[in-house]
């Protein structure tokens, strides 16, 4: 299949796009190169993980309405999955408009030239961001009480508003991804995992938001990508006109205590940290109900937080990407 990913040097995107290669499709992939962290690190993933399966990233803003017309019209895709977005809930006030020209303008504008194009699947990164502290735990797909504690995790919501009123009358069958904190090697500088690793490992500063006790349902980035292949798959069964909206989550929450001691365990070494208040833009407990994606993928995501840890810990301490970690830490806006 002809596939389109945006988003494609980030850290998901770049192992989608490798694995879709590898599965035999014809892929094109674009990212802006966004700043928001290091964009070393985002040429570092092209050159160990697209290069060698022989795919390039183009540089394309999907802010820009003409080239994401122009693109889609000319490869005429069978599915574009839509990663692209400003990640992260802690962007500053003087900042929020990069959520605005990226998550609001550019998915309009991937959706736009989707549907006018007639491509027959389209799939979007959501997240677990959209449920807020008023949903029920474990978070169900059903949920109706959503109220987002962040502006980003705002316009992850109006994402899945805005494409079923699109959708609905078009040859398009579309599916949302809610996305549960996914680490893994090759990962986000931005977030706590990244940061207690680097910390461990180059002694770069981490700075420990709240008391610990927040919990999070970590997925592993490969299970992430299985699901996204599996739920792209199912997708095709699915009439023009179909959209959903799919927890990509395993449903096991764990602490931020519990995420440093494994770190720490991993090192054989303490993470030392400075400690700064809680952020209201962080929920205190995402859990994914898991019924759905098991039920229409036929699995969900299941290595343990411990074991994929140990995977990213193996990662981070080869040389090529250790004298990296402190810069790419301090290198987030
Ligand atoms: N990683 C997670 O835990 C997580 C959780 C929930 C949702 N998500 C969502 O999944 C998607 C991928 O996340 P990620 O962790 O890989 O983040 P990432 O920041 O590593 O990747 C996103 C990529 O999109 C690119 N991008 C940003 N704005 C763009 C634009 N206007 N035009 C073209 N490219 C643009 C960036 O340069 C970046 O390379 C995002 O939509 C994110 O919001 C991620």
């Amino acid at each position: 299949m002809k596939i389109l990913v945006t988003g494609a040097a980030g850290f998901i995107g770049s192992a989608l796009a490798q694995r879709l290669v590898g599965a035999g499709h014809q892929v094109t992939a674009i990212d802006n190169f966004s700043d928001y962290y290091d964009v070393n690190l985002k040429k570092l993933r092209i050159k160990s993980l697209l290069e060698p399966v022989g795919l390039q990233v183009t540089n394309l803003d999907i802010s820009k309405p003409n080239e994401v017309a122009t693109l889609i019209d000319s490869i005429k895709p069978d599915v574009v999955i839509n990663l692209a977005a400003q990640a992260g809930v802690r962007l500053g006030l003087s900042e929020t408009y990069k959520y605005v020209e990226s998550n609001l303008i550019g998915f309009s504008n991937v959706l736009i030239a989707t549907i006018e194009n007639k491509v027959p699947f389209f799939l979007y990164a959501s997240s677990s961001s959209v449920y807020g502290d008023k949903a029920s735990i474990p978070y169900k797909e059903s949920e109706t009480n959503l109220h987002p504690n962040s502006f980003y995790g705002a316009t992850k919501l109006a994402n899945e508003l805005l494409t079923p009123t699109l959708v609905r009358n078009s040859s398009t069958a579309a599916r949302g991804l809610r996305f549960f904190t996914v680490y893994g090697p090759w990962g986000r500088p931005d977030m706590a995992y990244f940061r207690m690793i680097s910390n461990v490992v180059s002694e770069s500063e981490f700075s420990f938001y709240g008391d610990g006790s927040i919990e999070r349902d970590f997925t592993y980035i490969q299970d992430s990508v299985d699901s996204i292949i599996a739920l792209t798959d199912e997708l095709k069964s699915r009439k023009p006109g179909y959209s959903d909206l799919v927890n990509v989550g395993g449903g096991r929450p764990l602490s931020m205590n519990y995420l440093m001691e494994t770190v720490s365990s991993l090192a054989n070494k303490k993470v030392s940290f400075k400690r700064v208040d809680g952020n209201l833009s962080d929920a205190v407990k995402t859990m994914s109900d898991s019924t759905y994606i098991q039920k229409i993928s036929g699995t969900k995501p299941n290595t343990k937080l411990e074991e994929g840890l140990a995977k990213t810990f193996e990662w981070a301490t080869q040389s090529e990407i250790s004298i990296n970690l402190d810069k790419w830490v301090n290198s987030v806006k």
